[in-house]
């Protein structure tokens, strides 16, 4: 019989090693060409998610759990490796001591990611299969402040002249904002380790807005892959994005189901 844990944890390896993989080529393009270190150490990390891909071909839901627990560490490990890099990249870029073409925010934004991604794993070997009710609006605050990011990426890596599109993503931008304050809003009204109030409706609202967002960065990605928008954005990155939107869309259902199956 399947574990869910095991059947989660391999869930989570599958989508955020290949993300992890994908944030080192996106570092690796926006270095300088003199940045050869920082460079290198990209690449090592597109290995180092490479190899963890490969391994995890070898489970299946009906794998050990032990064996997936230690897979899991090992995992972990590495997401913390690749979140302490960022962090470095990050620090380099404030002080100025780097000048690159990726944006710090971005930088902060896969750091979090990474982050977001080690305490799964850490969550998933103490036995947390999904957040504590308490804990639910604080990942939905998570997510609602990548797809905000992501808006003002997009904005920002957009050719300037593509001004509709711009004008699109500006209005993405603000709309995950509202959604960010309202989300800190509603945890402030939680009462204690409880699940703050109204919290399905706020999810179906949720909904809403990344259903359109996802679909948004959809039409985007096949206008940059058929060359038909002018931009700085990498066909992967538009792409990376999308599934991003579409994993919170797999989140937000998650919980729903959550909510009401605690009821
Ligand atoms: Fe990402
Ligand atoms: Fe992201």
């Amino acid at each position: 019989m399947s574990n869910p844990i095991v059947e989660r944890s391999l869930d989570e390896i599958r989508f955020w090693s290949r993300i992890m993989k994908e944030h080192a080529l996106f570092l690796s393009l926006g270095f300088t060409y003199e940045q050869t270190q920082l460079i290198a150490e990209a690449k090592q990390f597109i290995t180092l998610f490479e190899r963890i891909e490969e391994k995890l071909a070898r489970f299946n839901v009906n794998s050990d759990l032990q064996r997936v627990k230690s897979f899991n560490n090992e995992v972990y490990q590495a997401a913390v490796a690749i979140w302490g890099y960022k962090r470095k990249v990050l620090g380099l870029t404030l002080r100025c001591e780097i000048r690159s073409n990726n944006y710090p925010l971005l930088v902060d934004h896969i750091s979090r990611e990474a982050a977001y991604f080690a305490n799964r794993l850490r969550d998933l070997n103490e036995g947390k299969l999904a957040p504590e009710p308490d804990t639910i609006i604080q990942e939905n605050l998570f997510f609602l402040r990548i797809m905000a990011d992501h808006a003002k990426f997009i904005g920002h890596l957009l050719d300037p002249s593509e001004r509709k599109l711009v004008d699109q993503a500006r209005d993405f931008s603000h709309d995950f904002d509202q959604l960010v304050f309202q989300a800190i809003d509603l945890d402030s009204m939680r009462p204690q380790s409880e699940t703050v109030p109204l919290m399905d409706q706020f999810l179906d609202q949720n909904r809403v807005s990344v259903v359109s967002l996802r679909d948004f960065k959809k039409t985007a990605r096949e206008l940059i892959e058929a060359c038909r928008i002018k931009s700085n954005i990498h066909p992967l990155l538009a792409d990376h994005t999308f599934r991003e939107a579409e994993r919170f869309l797999e989140i937000i259902d998650l919980f729903d189901s959550h909510l009401s199956g605690g009821r």
